[in-house]
């Protein structure tokens, strides 16, 4: 983290950097497909939001080549602008590798971007989940990668994310919960008090940079309390149980319920 938040700092645009970045970007978008497979949801004319999209929209951009309804809408607390010299060649990178992929609705639609901007086939919107601006019921599905350790206010964030959820409506939230100053030793920030750690997060250029305290069960009740039934949560990646139970006993908590390190967790807003 340098001087201002990522999503606002110079983009690397060497030709490998876009490799990677068009690499990665495809990654995302296709991650979010698979996990509407896992669930009745369909894609084909949804109203989409992706949360927390990072420096480009490549998630957003694959869903909508993939028959999510125009626009889709990104929001973000750091919105990360347009930059001719990053997302043009970015998209058009992502287009080439989905062309020889034999994948040409998605290609055309990184092609259309790379040559027009953003325009008006992405709804960006400045905004935490916490406070979007948007409409209630917005959204038929809301996407989020690595994002909801990083916010503010995660029982205002359930709350907004139940307004702006259309009734039937899926959210599918991918979080990292490890520490991220150091992901050898994931969760050594439990062991801060939760004041410590506040003022730790708040202190930082893009503050809450660090992750969070709350663990994934804490986060899967908020959404309940805020309305949402839980779909499903998976657990992805556990910590070491060694390590999980050394932390649990100095801070008297349930290991098993600390170890998870990364889930997705998939909600629907009830239809009535
Ligand atoms: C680790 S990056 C993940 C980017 C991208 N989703 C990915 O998978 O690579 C976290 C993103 O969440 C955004 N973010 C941080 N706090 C947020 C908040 N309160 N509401 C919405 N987005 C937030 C950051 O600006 C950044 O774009």
């Amino acid at each position: 983290v340098g001087s201002a938040p990522t999503n606002f700092a110079e983009l690397d645009n060497s030709s490998d950097a876009i490799e990677r970045d068009a690499l990665y970007g495809i990654q995302v978008g296709q991650g979010y497909a698979d996990w509407i497979t896992n669930t009745p949801a369909k894609l084909a004319g949804g109203r989409v939001l992706e949360l927390g999209p990072g420096t480009s929209y490549c998630g957003a951009i694959g869903l909508l080549g993939r028959g999510a309804a125009d626009p889709v809408s990104v929001a973000d607390r750091w919105l990360a602008p347009w930059r001719d010299n990053y997302h043009g060649p970015l998209y058009t990178r992502c287009s080439k590798l989905l062309r020889e992929a034999g994948r040409a609705a998605e290609a055309k639609v990184f092609a259309d971007i790379a040559a027009e901007g953003y325009s008006t086939r992405i709804q960006a919107l400045s905004g935490g989940a916490e406070n979007l601006p948007v409409e209630s019921n917005s959204f038929d599905m809301v996407f989020s990668n690595a994002v909801l350790e990083h916010l503010v206010d995660h029982s205002a964030a359930a709350r907004e994310l139940y307004r702006v959820t259309a009734p039937g409506g899926w959210n599918f939230h991918q979080t990292d919960f490890r520490d991220h100053r150091n992901f050898e030793r994931p969760l050594d920030h439990l062991l801060m008090s939760s004041k410590e750690w506040l003022a730790l997060s708040e202190a930082q250029v893009e503050p809450h940079c660090f992750g969070t305290q709350l663990r994934a069960h804490a986060i899967a009740a908020l959404f309940a309390e805020a309305g949402f039934d839980t779909f499903t949560q998976y657990h992805i990646e556990m910590a070491d149980a060694e390590y999980a139970s050394r932390i649990a006993d100095q801070i008297g908590s349930d290991p098993e319920q600390i170890r998870v390190l990364c889930s997705l967790l998939i909600l629907r807003k009830p239809l009535t």
